[in-house]
């Protein structure tokens, strides 16, 4: 079933637990919740298997070069280090979608990428005629399918990390903090009760935050390559901030966050190609607008 906030109307069960789909309180306490993620401590833990993850890249990166001098298409390669990063970090996930792309999550990605994209009529009708969508996700066979072994996956891993209750908070990724998190309701008395997110919760934000970041950043990725790569003299810039700044030493966020030519190669690459829709609320500035912090925004 679709929603109007998502550019794929074609969703199903757990994803009407996540972000996109829910508003008013429950999306501020949700949001909250899955923003506080993105936290420094978090982060910082998060960044060693971002670390581990880019070295493959690197490693996979100069094998192609040396198989094509005459180049090749990197989007693809950018694509599976993004994803490998994201399940690494988010789900504690070691699956390489740098080595072998007949992994489950890649091939849901590509089914949830596809299915979202501009290119597919099913899109556009479900988007025009919305009470068409329970006979569009009819024939949504090889999405649907998938969607739900991707689900079915998550969702074992999230009954696997209950059991083992102790390791929750030791494993400080996104699955981690999602279920060792607290929401806080009102009972049938009026009274405010805490309660831990349920399994189908934790799964619906996750598989939402994997959906949701993986296509934004892949294509501020290539962007910010295909800047650099126009620019060699930024490029060399860069090299020199990064060299500086961590000589010898494993990147970590400390360092990360002083990167601060990086950052502006970044928003500047993000500015000149922006890889998602922007929709300025009343009180943003477009000077404002173009950092990511204030794209966010509530409802
Ligand atoms: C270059 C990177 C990114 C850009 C440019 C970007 C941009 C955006 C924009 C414009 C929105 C809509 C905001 C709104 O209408 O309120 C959004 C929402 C969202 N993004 Fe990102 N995003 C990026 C990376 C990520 C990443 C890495 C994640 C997850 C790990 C993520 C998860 C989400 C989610 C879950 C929402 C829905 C938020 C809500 O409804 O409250 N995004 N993003």
């Amino acid at each position: 079933m679709g929603s109007p906030c998502s550019s794929n109307h074609l969703w199903y069960y757990p994803d009407t637990l996540g972000l996109l789909n829910t508003c008013g309180e429950k999306w501020k306490q949700n949001r909250v919740i899955v923003a506080s993620a993105f936290c420094f401590g978090p982060l910082a833990k998060m960044i060693k298997k971002v670390v581990r993850t880019s070295r493959m890249f690197s490693e996979r990166l100069s094998q192609l070069c040396q198989e094509n001098p005459l180049g090749f298409d990197i989007s693809v390669i950018i694509g599976k280090f993004s994803l490998d990063a994201f399940l690494y970090c988010g789900f504690g996930w070691e699956e390489s979608s740098l080595e072998n792309p007949d992994c489950l999550s890649f091939r849901y990605l590509k089914a949830v990428l596809d299915i979202s994209s501009a290119d597919n009529p099913a899109v556009g009708i479900a988007r025009i005629y919305p009470t068409l969508i329970p006979v569009l996700c009819l024939s949504d066979i090889k999405h649907r399918k998938l969607h739900s072994e991707f689900v079915g996956k998550l969702g074992d891993e999230i009954r696997k990390r209950r059991e083992k209750k102790d390791e929750i908070e030791k494993q400080l990724d996104i699955v981690g903090h999602l279920m060792s998190s607290t929401v806080l309701e009102r009972d049938e008395m009026n009274h405010c009760v805490k309660r831990m997110f349920s399994n189908d919760e934790v799964c619906g934000h996750a598989r939402e935050q994997m959906t949701g970041g993986l296509g934004t950043v892949s294509a501020a990725t290539n962007f910010t390559i295909y800047c650099l790569a126009r620019n060699p003299d930024v490029q060399e810039k860069l090299i020199e901030e990064i060299d500086s700044v961590c000589g010898q030493n494993e990147l970590d966020l400390t360092m990360l966050l002083s990167l601060d030519y990086l950052k502006c190669v970044i928003y500047e690459s993000l500015r000149m190609f922006p890889v998602a829709p922007e929709k300025p609320t009343s009180d943003q500035n477009l000077e404002r607008n173009i950092y990511l912090s204030s794209i966010m925004k509530t409802r």
